[in-house]
């Protein structure tokens, strides 16, 4: 679905996205590495479960927010990638005592 227009020809990172490692530039926002990868769900709604997915990738409209690293939402397209970093779909309503 999203290609890059270049190839990385800059320093990578390995983190993992629902069980999958990928290496993406180090530069990266989680979002950018998600969508990069076919990944196009980042939460899912807490009434219907909906699936939502990065949108303006500017922070505006939160549908991006995962769990990173086992903490809830987190915006993926305001959050640059760092090696070893573990992100999870935010499923329904986050856990309130995280
Ligand atoms: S894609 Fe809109 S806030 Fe992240």
């Amino acid at each position: 679905m999203f290609n890059r227009l270049h190839n990385i020809n800059e320093p990578t990172v390995t983190i993992t996205i629902e069980d999958q490692q990928i290496k993406v530039p180090a530069s990266d926002s989680v979002a950018a590495a998600m969508l990069a990868a076919g990944i196009v769900t980042a939460r899912t709604t807490p009434i219907s479960g909906a699936h939502r997915g990065p949108y303006c990738m500017m922070g505006t409209c939160f549908e991006c927010v995962v769990e990173i690293d086992g903490v809830p939402n987190q915006q993926a397209c305001q959050t640059q990638v760092r090696e070893g970093m573990n992100v999870t779909v935010q499923r329904g309503l986050r856990d309130i005592e995280s």
